[in-house]
């Protein structure tokens, strides 16, 4: 089992933190090659190191691999994406629609058509807290595993929409009622390359004292 960052880095360019964080772009297309346990404990690892409120930690991580479950948990997600990107691939004919848009898009729709061929389906879960999901408590925890993925080279995204079928979806995982998942990060070998995603400029959203001053 390798268990240290530094130790095994696969595809990785050996960037500095900020490069490896201007350059974590959602990666949706993926090989169908199986990821070493010890990688997916790796990036899971750093999804630990994350700040919680009070430190609790709430946090639970579950890395589905085999195929049938993973084509159980694509037969739900496909048609809650198909139906949420509706309306997008609508607006998405009219020609004066941004190209870079469309894009997202088509790899978004790819990720959900082949969502069965990720050979990691990881999902985050968390307790609840007084009754409620506590969301925000495991989004630092999935953007550390997020940038951790990029740093030992693996392909990763963020998704949300199995939450249409949450319930469902967190019975088969075997999670208590008190303990929902938030999202699900599709992991494997990327296709394609990291670089550096569409952005406003920083200029456009940091302002001093006041904004609008
Ligand atoms: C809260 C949240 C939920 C998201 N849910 C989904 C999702 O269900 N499916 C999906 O393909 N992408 C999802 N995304 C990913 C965004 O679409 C993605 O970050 C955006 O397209 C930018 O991609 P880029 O980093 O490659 O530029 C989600 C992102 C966030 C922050």
């Amino acid at each position: 089992m390798v268990d240290d960052i530094g130790q095994h880095k696969p595809g990785s360019d050996g960037v500095s933190l900020l490069e490896g964080i201007r350059t974590t772009r959602a990666i949706r297309r993926l090989k169908p090659d199986p990821v070493p346990a010890g990688l997916i404990r790796t990036v899971c690892e750093a999804g630990t190191f994350a700040p919680s409120g009070g430190n609790r930690q709430p946090w639970f991580f579950i890395a589905v691999t085999e195929p049938e479950r993973r084509a159980w948990i694509a037969e739900r997600y496909r048609p809650a994406f198909h139906a949420y990107i509706a309306p997008a691939l609508e607006a998405a004919k009219d020609p004066a629609f941004p190209e870079a848009k469309r894009r997202n898009i088509r790899a978004a729709l790819h990720l959900a058509d082949h969502l069965h061929e990720a050979p990691v389906h990881l999902f985050v879960a968390g307790w609840t807290r007084r009754g409620e999901p506590q969301h925000q408590a495991l989004f630092p925890a999935i953007q550390n595993i997020l940038l951790a993925c990029r740093a030992v080279g693996l392909g990763a995204s963020l998704t949300t929409l199995h939450r249409a079928h949450g319930a469902e979806i967190d019975a088969f995982l075997g999670l208590p009622d008190n303990c929902p998942t938030c999202a699900l990060l599709p992991i494997g070998w990327p296709e394609g390359r990291y670089g550096r995603p569409k952005r406003r400029s920083v200029d456009d959203c940091l302002q001093f004292e006041r904004f609008g001053a």
